[in-house]
Order: structure tokens, then sequence, then C-alpha cells
């Protein structure tokens, strides 16, 4: 099936497609069953279940790092959540601890292990994937370079560590506009998101070429701008807020546009009452926490996605016990990948 409108072959509940440009490595195979976000067994289960994490956790010196959009059990037990970056910066700078359990998707993972390889680092679920991670493959990298010779690359942490071995300087979702401000040059290569590349041209003014020119996220893509028209006329006094994952067309829409943790910072300081809320359902856990008087409303229900949901707390449990499912990464790739991590926090 050929990538025209992914959102909605994604909608329709497609679970295979492909773009024509691709190189077939890249080829991208979704879940597109709607994973369930319920909790897994009774309060009494999972309250048992928590407590013998806690418990291990202090016997083997170990801390859970928790994404954003992780199930709220494993939030609530985490020892830090917080979006790509805070995330990063906690692994990176984590001394005490022998164990670093990383429940995200590979590429979260990935990023620790390099930037703490002392540690051993833990992904609950190996098989936790972000798919536009493998939407960049190393080729389409250095054919890109070779048709821009002098240009510098910039990728976007949502990358396995091969690709970020060939960057210049890694970015997230938070500091993408600062990154390539302080680029010298007018131009820069970015991958592998288009519509976070977009909106990195926007707010710079450079020209900002993506690579691959199709690269998305499955679950960002799924929010359309009539959702959010409908639910403004549900909540006219509600503020919208946004990833930049999502499309030009739904950030339009937006009040605010940032990373995960920035929404949640937004929903602390603004004065607004409700809030639209246009990014994966797990954030809502945290917002709600974080804000017990103000509402929030999804912009659309089935945004979830399904590789983060992989982690339950049984599979933290299983992990942590086993020591299994170690994220490790091959010296030489780690070294190159090193450096592209060191250049973003170096910048901002
Ligand atoms: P954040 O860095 O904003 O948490 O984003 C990570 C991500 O995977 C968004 O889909
Ligand atoms: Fe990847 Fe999108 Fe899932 Fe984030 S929400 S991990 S970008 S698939």
């Amino acid at each position: 099936m050929q990538l025209d409108f992914p959102w909605l072959l994604h909608r329709l509940g497609a679970t295979e497609f492909q773009n024509e440009k691709s190189d077939s490595s890249a080829k991208c195979i979704y879940l597109s069953i709607r994973l369930d976000t319920f909790t897994f067994g009774s309060k009494g289960e999972i309250m048992n279940l928590a407590d013998q994490i806690l418990k291990l956790k202090r016997e083997k010196n170990a801390i859970i790092l928790a994404h954003n959009y992780q199930r709220p059990e494993i939030q609530d037990i985490a020892d830090y959540l917080g979006d790509s970056i805070e995330l990063s910066r906690k692994a990176m700078e984590e001394k005490d601890a022998k164990i670093i359990v990383f429940s995200a998707v590979d590429f979260m993972a990935e990023s620790a292990a390099i930037l703490n390889p002392e540690k051993k680092v833990l992904l609950p679920t190996p098989g936790a994937r972000c798919p536009m991670a493998q939407m960049l493959t190393v080729e389409e990298i250095k054919r890109s370079k070779s048709r821009h010779p002098r240009t510098p690359i910039v990728l976007y942490v949502n990358t396995l560590a091969a690709a970020k071995a060939q960057c210049d300087v890694c970015c997230t979702s938070a500091n993408a506009v600062e990154v390539v401000s302080s680029l010298k040059g007018d131009t820069v290569l970015f991958g592998p998101d288009r519509n976070l590349a977009e909106y990195v041209q926007r707010k710079t003014g450079k020209t900002v070429i993506p690579v691959p020119d199709w690269g998305f996220c499955p679950t960002h893509v799924l929010f359309q701008p009539e959702d959010i028209k409908i639910l403004k006329m549900q909540y006219p006094e509600a503020a919208v807020m946004v990833h930049p994952e999502c499309t030009f067309e739904t950030q339009k829409m937006a009040d605010f546009i940032g990373s995960t943790s920035q929404m949640c910072k937004f929903a602390k300081e603004s004065a607004a009452e409700t809030f639209i809320v246009g990014t994966e359902e797990g954030i809502l856990h945290r917002l709600k926490k974080d804000n017990p008087s103000k509402k929030f409303v999804l912009a659309y229900e089935g945004a979830v996605c399904p590789n983060m949901k992989l982690n339950t707390l049984e599979r933290v449990y299983t992990s942590l016990k086993e020591e299994k499912h170690v994220v490790t990464v091959p010296k030489p790739i780690a070294k190159q990948a090193r450096k592209a991590l060191d250049k973003m926090f170096e910048l901002t």
C-alpha cells in the first residue's frame, strides 16, 4: 500500500504500508490494533506488584526512568518521569544506581546506554520500538549527505544509534529550534520526522531539508484539525496544546506547541481551566495528577502509541528481577553517537 495518507490508513486499520521512495529496509509495519491502556490486574494485585518492584529496586540499587506516555501504574512507581531530553539527562547524570530500568521505547534506552555506559540499562520489553526511528536508515543518511555535502545534519533523538553516529548533532522536540538556530549557515538536513522538520523551518527561517522526505509518527499524524474544531465548539475556552510531530494543519489549531514535558509545564502555568491535548494519551495521567482542578481532553481518543504501551508492570518486574533485556550499543557506534548527543547538550 502506498503511503499517501498514512493517518487515514492507520485509522482505517491498515497493518502494513510502505513508501515507494523508501528503502525496503525502511519498510514499516505497524500494529494498528487499538491496544487498550487499561491496567492489567486488580488494584490489590497492582499494589502488590508495585511493592515488589520497589523492594527489588532497593535490593538491586536500581532506578526506574519512565516516559510521559507510560501506563499510569508505571508512572506512579518511577523515580523520574519526563520527556526524552529530561530522561537522557537523568540517565547521563546518574551516579549511584547500578541498574537503570528505562520504561519507554528502544531509542530512548539506547541513548541512556550511550550516555552512561557504566550502568546496566534495561528496556522492560525488547519489542518496544519506535516506528519513526526505523524510518531512517544509514544508507538514506549517506545518500542525503552525498547530495548535500557541506550541509550539517541534525537528527531527532527518535533514531537508532547507528543513525545518530552519522549526524553532526542530535535534538529533541524540546530543543530542535534552539539546536538548528545555533548552527552556522542557513540550510540543514533534518530527520526523520517531516512535521518536526517543517516546524523547525518555520521557527528558524532556515531551509530544513527532511531526510527521508516522508518520515512521521504514526500516532501523532492521527490528530486531525476537524477533531479539534469539534472539541473547540464543546469547550470554547479550552487551550489547545499539541506536539510538533502533529501535522502543520493540526499545529495551526494550537495555542501551544512543545515537547511532552513542555506541555505539562504549560498546563500548570496557564490560566486556562480546560485543555485539548494533541499528544499520546499516556500524558493525561500526569496532567490530571499535577492539576487536579483542571480538565484535560484528548484531541483524538485513539492516539495511543502501541509500542510505548508494551511496557507493563509485570514486564518491569520481570526485567528487573532477571536483569534481562540489557540494552547494548557496539562501541564504535556508541562513540560516534555520543559525540552527536554531547554536542546537543553543549548547544542547549
Ligand atoms: P518528547 O521528547 O516530547 O517526550 O517526545 C518523545 C516522543 O516520542 C514523542 O512522540
Ligand atoms: Fe515513536 Fe510516535 Fe511512539 Fe513517540 S509516539 S515513540 S514518535 S511512535
